[in-house]
């Protein structure tokens, strides 16, 4: 593998174990980025050609399609919103679904994607980006008022308001290196991470419409599973994990019309050895359910009398 493809799947053992793959299964993941989780769960079921992989990111397809070579796994090049609409108006249905949010390291590690805090790039950060808005359009062409409320929803950085200010008086500004700079003048002194960090999640957020495109999802998600079948959610930002718990809680739990079943209640994290080898996993958050299988509740209720 490239060096700067490599891409360390977070909480690997942790998805195998709650999503239990075995042979024949049919498998969904949602953000396939580099195989990381997708090439061991294969190796498993065995079934690429009932599997589908998507990534809006063309360089993580063409990344795939070369580690997939020769092997009948689908591979859909689009957002993971409309790939979900597709799958289920053909009647698709799987044993196995993945999503693993957000960026890859390789568009971390990439300085021209426009991601990174600490390198020099261009103010991009599309994860597609055959799309037209960019970073350059929100912090050169944005009003101060919607850059202030991006920062505010989408970073929750309390200094929301002056970063907007700083932003709109100091344009343009041409990268990434000019706008942390720019942002660290909101917070004067040392802090432990990058001052800039919440305003670069805003922007990233705000350029992929990641939130609203997680929120449209995951119902989706649940009516693509098969009974019995089970999904794997990982986020890697509270925003995130707040739509994904929200969502889960509203098929599950104590009543008549829940259709799923949370496999753990509490988030599951990465273990300490993790964190050592693979520091991305230090703020991932999976959360797992499993579609009810009615039928056989039934049989089990004429059975026992019970629930
Ligand atoms: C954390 S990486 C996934 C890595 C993968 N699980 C692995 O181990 O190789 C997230 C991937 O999801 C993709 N992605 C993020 N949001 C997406 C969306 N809304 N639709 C489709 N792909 C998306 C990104 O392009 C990136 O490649």
């Amino acid at each position: 593998m490239h060096q700067d493809k490599k891409h360390n799947p977070v909480l690997l053992e942790e998805v195998l174990h709650y999503l239990n793959p075995k042979t024949g299964d049919r498998y969904l993941d949602l953000t396939a980025g580099y195989g990381g989780h997708a090439k061991p769960i294969l190796e498993i079921t065995g079934n690429n050609k009932e599997s589908y992989l998507v990534d809006r990111d063309p360089s993580a397809i063409e990344f795939l399609k070369s580690e997939f070579k020769n092997q009948e796994v689908n591979l859909m090049n689009q957002d993971f919103y409309s790939a979900s609409e597709e799958l289920l108006s053909s009647g698709q249905k799987f044993d196995l679904i993945l999503a693993d949010l957000g960026v890859s390291s390789p568009h971390l590690n990439e300085p021209k994607r426009g991601f990174s805090i600490g390198q020099e790039g261009p103010l991009d950060m599309r994860m597609d980006q055959t799309q037209t808005l960019d970073a350059y359009e929100i912090i050169n062409v944005y009003s101060e008022k919607k850059l202030a409320k991006i920062i505010k929803d989408y970073g929750e950085d309390p200094k929301y308001i002056k970063i907007a200010n700083l932003i709109v008086h100091n344009r343009p500004i041409k990268n990434t290196t000019e706008l942390a700079k720019i942002v660290s003048k909101a917070w004067p002194g040392h802090s432990k991470t990058h001052p800039a960090t919440r305003t670069f999640q805003a922007i990233r957020i705000a350029v992929n419409d990641e939130l609203n495109l997680i929120s449209k999802s995951v119902p989706i998600w649940l009516d693509l599973l098969n009974p019995g079948g089970r999904i794997a959610i990982i986020s890697f930002q509270s925003l995130e994990d707040r739509i994904i718990k929200q969502a889960l809680a509203d098929r599950s739990g104590n009543r008549l019309d829940a259709t799923i079943e949370l496999l753990s209640k509490k988030p599951v994290i990465a273990t300490k050895d993790e964190l050592v080898f693979n520091p991305r996993s230090r703020s991932a958050k999976l959360r797992v359910a499993a579609k009810i299988n009615k039928q056989k509740k039934g049989e089990y209720n004429a059975y026992t009398g019970q629930k």
